[in-house]
C-alpha cells in the first residue's frame, strides 16, 4: 500500500507555508468554511495526478506570488519517496526522490487518488457529458489503448464533422472521404465501448454493494450503460448530412443510475443522489485496487445532505488498507467508535 506520511506546502492556495502529518488510514481534517481543508485535499491530489480535480494550475498559487510547491513524503511498499510537485513562470515539474521527470505523463500512474467532491453529484444528475468524462478519464488511466483509441477517435470525428460542415461543390469527392473516415471511425467507436461497457459492468456489482451499506440496506444502485452506437448500420449518413455533423457514436454515449429500479436523475433525493455517486467512487477504488494497491481515498465534503446514519454508514465502508482522507466542518455527529482510531487534524486559516 501507498501512505502519505507528510505534506509541506509552500504558496499552495490559502498557505504560505504549511506542514501536515497524517495516519495510514483514516485522516479527517476538521475546520470552519475557508479554514483551507480542500486545499490540503487537492494538494494530494496534484500528488497523484499533476493537476487540481477542478482548478487550473494558476488558481492553485497564493495570491501575489509566482510559484509554488507541494512536497509529500510517501511510504510505498519497503521504500519511502519524496515527491515534489512545482508551479512556477517556467512550468509546471514532478521530482520523485529529486529526479525529475522530463515527461509528466511518465510520472502518473506513482499514485492513484480516488476523488470525491460536492460537484460529483453531477455525475448522476448532470449532462451526459460529465459521465462521458468519468468514463474516460478513469479509462484513460487503467487501459494504454483506451486513451490511443479515444485520441484517434477524436481527430477523425473532427475530420468528419469538418467534411459535413463544408460538404462542397466537389460532392464525389466529399461522399468518398465521408466514407473512409467513417470507415476508420468504426474499430475505434467499437473499441471505445467495449471498454466502457467493460468498466460499467465491473463496476455494477461494488456500487450495488457501497450503496446497500450507505443507505442502510434501503436503496440497490445499479448502472445501466447507454451505448449511442450498437453496430455498424447506426452511423446514419442522411441524418449526419442534415444536421451536418456526426449524429451517432461513442460521443454521444451516456449511462444512468438507477435507484431501487428508478432513474435516480429524475426520481431520486438530493441525499441519494449523493449516496449514489458516492457509492460510484468507493466502487472505483475497489475496481482500481483489482490493479493497484498504490490508492488513496480522498472524500472532500462526503457528509453534508446526507443524515446521521449515513454519515457512519460511509465511515464503515471505509477498508483499513487505503489511506483515506475526509474534509468536514464538524464530527460532533460521529460515532466515536469509529473516529477513535482515526487521526483528526484541526485545520485553521493562519491569518
Ligand atoms: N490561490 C489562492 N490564494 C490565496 N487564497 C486562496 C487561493 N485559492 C483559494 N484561496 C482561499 O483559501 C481559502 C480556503 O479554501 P478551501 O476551499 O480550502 O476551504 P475549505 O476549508 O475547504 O472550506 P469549505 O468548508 O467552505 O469547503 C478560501 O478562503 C479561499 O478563498
Ligand atoms: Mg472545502
Amino acid at each position: 500500500m501507498i501512505y502519505l506520511k507528510g505534506l509541506k506546502l509552500t504558496n499552495y492556495r490559502c498557505y504560505a507555508e504549511a506542514s501536515f502529518e497524517f495516519s495510514s488510514h483514516l485522516n479527517i481534517l476538521v475546520g470552519a468554511n475557508a479554514a483551507g481543508k480542500t486545499s490540503v485535499a487537492e494538494a494530494v491530489h496534484c500528488l497523484g495526478f499533476l493537476k487540481s480535480h477542478k482548478a487550473s494550475d494558476q488558481d492553485l498559487i497564493r495570491h501575489g506570488e509566482t510559484f509554488s510547491v507541494v512536497k509529500g513524503s510517501f511510504e510505498k511498499g519497503e521504500e519511502d519517496y519524496e515527491i515534489v510537485f512545482s508551479l512556477s513562470p517556467e512550468g509546471k515539474r514532478i521530482q520523485a526522490n529529486k529526479k525529475s521527470f522530463r515527461l509528466l505523463s511518465e510520472y502518473l500512474g506513482f499514485l492513484h487518488v480516488v476523488f470525491f467532491c460536492p460537484d460529483d453529484l453531477e455525475i448522476v444528475k448532470g449532462a451526459p457529458a460529465v459521465r462521458r468524462k468519468f468514463l474516460d478519464s478513469n479509462l484513460c488511466l487503467l487501459s494504454p489503448s483506451y486513451l490511443q483509441n479515444l485520441i484517434l477517435y477524436r481527430k477523425v470525428l473532427k475530420q468528419r464533422n469538418e467534411v459535413l460542415k463544408h460538404l462542397g461543390e466537389n460532392q464525389k469527392y466529399d461522399h468518398k472521404l465521408l466514407e473512409i473516415l467513417t470507415a476508420s471511425l468504426i474499430p475505434k467507436a467499437k473499441a471505445i465501448s467495449e471498454e466502457r461497457a467493460r468498466l460499467i459492468a465491473g463496476l455494477n456489482p461494488l456500487v450495488e454493494e457501497k450503496a446497500l451499506v450507505i443507505s442502510g440496506g434501503k436503496e440497490r444502485v445499479s448502472l445501466e450503460y447507454e451505448p449511442n452506437l450498437n453496430g455498424e448500420g447506426d452511423w446514419n449518413l442522411k441524418r449526419d448530412l442534415a444536421a451536418k455533423t456526426t449524429t451517432t457514436g461513442p460521443h454521444r454515449d451516456d449511462f444512468e443510475f438507477f435507484i431501487n429500479g428508478f432513474k435516480a436523475s429524475a426520481f431520486a433525493s438530493q441525499g441519494q443522489q449523493r449516496t449514489a455517486a458516492l457509492a460510484l467512487k468507493l466502487a472505483l477504488a475497489d475496481y482500481l485496487g483489482q490493479k493497484t494497491e498504490d490508492i488513496i481515498i480522498i472524500l472532500d465534503d462526503v457528509f453534508s445532505e446526507l443524515d446521521v446514519d449515513r454519515q457512519n454508514q460511509i465511515l464503515k465502508l471505509l477498508k483499513p488498507e487505503y489511506q483515506i482522507f475526509i474534509t468536514t466542518t464538524t464530527i460532533k455527529n460521529l460515532s466515536p467508535d469509529i473516529t477513535k482510531d482515526s487521526k483528526v487534524l484541526n485545520i485553521k486559516r493562519e491569518d
